[in-house]
């Protein structure tokens, strides 16, 4: 399903609300943490090194926005320890959680299956889908005391379709897009919505670690897609589960 990338949010529309966005200090996690605070949302900022995640705090802060909490924690080594004392910190502080954005993510190395590196394959599985698992399974408790809430897993077309030399990162999406589908089919009777998004090319580290040669000037910036994910988390757009969601180009 093709959603706009497109939207104009209203101010105050997640007033009340708390939003947990992993890979918050740049690229899509930033842009997304900058339209949700602007609306109000209190966002919970994760992202491994405090000084990258208090870099843009400030950025979040000297704007004007709603001021977001800091959450440093490294995907790659967190233990069900870490998790738990977030899911604690989370529900004494806010009591519930009304969203959780699973971005971070590492594109691994583009090699034949063959000569991929061991080691770099473990990180990639672990940070970008063994991680969002143990941070799903540790929130769920909290996002059940939401009256809506709604989970994206960031995904690619690589995690669609199959592309050689795509190793890791493409097998890690492709796990997300199925570890979404199971969750949304088990929490379909609560209030919880799960849905994977593919944002489709944006101007990042990571687009730029990818296509290196590629020019950059005609890739769209992050900002103009991030508004699709405040969409999509807003009681006010229709509630959709279990969807493979695409945001236009
Ligand atoms: N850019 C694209 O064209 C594109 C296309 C399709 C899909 N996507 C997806 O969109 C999402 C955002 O991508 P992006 O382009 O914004 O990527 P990016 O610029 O590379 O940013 C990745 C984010 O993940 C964080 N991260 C990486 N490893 C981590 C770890 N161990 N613990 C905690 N945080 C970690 C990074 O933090 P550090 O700053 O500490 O490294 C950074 O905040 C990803 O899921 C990506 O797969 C992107």
């Amino acid at each position: 399903m093709i959603i706009e990338k497109e939207y104009s949010i209203n101010e105050d529309e997640f007033k009340d609300k708390v939003v947990l966005v992993t890979g918050a200090n740049r690229g899509f996690g930033l842009a997304v943490t900058m339209d949700l605070a602007r609306a109000g949302a209190t966002v919970i900022m994760l992202g491994r090194d405090l000084g990258s995640l208090e870099y843009a705090y400030d950025a979040v802060v000297d704007a004007g926005l709603t001021e977001p909490m800091l959450y440093p924690l490294d995907l790659e080594g967190a233990t069900p320890e870490n998790y738990q004392e977030l899911q604690d910190n989370l529900l004494n502080q806010f009591g519930k959680l009304d969203g959780l954005v699973h971005n971070a993510s590492i594109l691994g190395t583009q090699m034949p299956i063959e000569q991929y590196d061991i080691k770099l394959w473990y990180s990639t599985l672990q940070i970008n889908l063994s991680a969002p698992f143990m941070l799903t399974q540790f929130l769920i408790p909290a996002l059940l005391k939401s009256d809506d809430a709604r989970v994206i897993f960031m995904s690619s077309t690589v995690g669609r379709e199959a592309r050689a030399y795509w190793g890791a990162y493409s097998v890690s999406k492709f796990g997300i897009e199925g570890f979404a589908k199971t969750l949304s089919e088990e929490l379909e009777k609560t209030k919880i919505s799960v849905n994977t998004v593919n944002p489709g090319k944006m101007r990042t580290e990571m687009r730029r670690a990818a296509y290196p040669a590629e020019d950059s000037s005609t890739v769209p910036l992050p900002e103009e897609k991030s508004q699709a994910i405040a969409f999509l988390l807003s009681s006010s757009s229709p509630k959709i589960n279990g969807e493979q969601l695409t945001i236009s180009d």
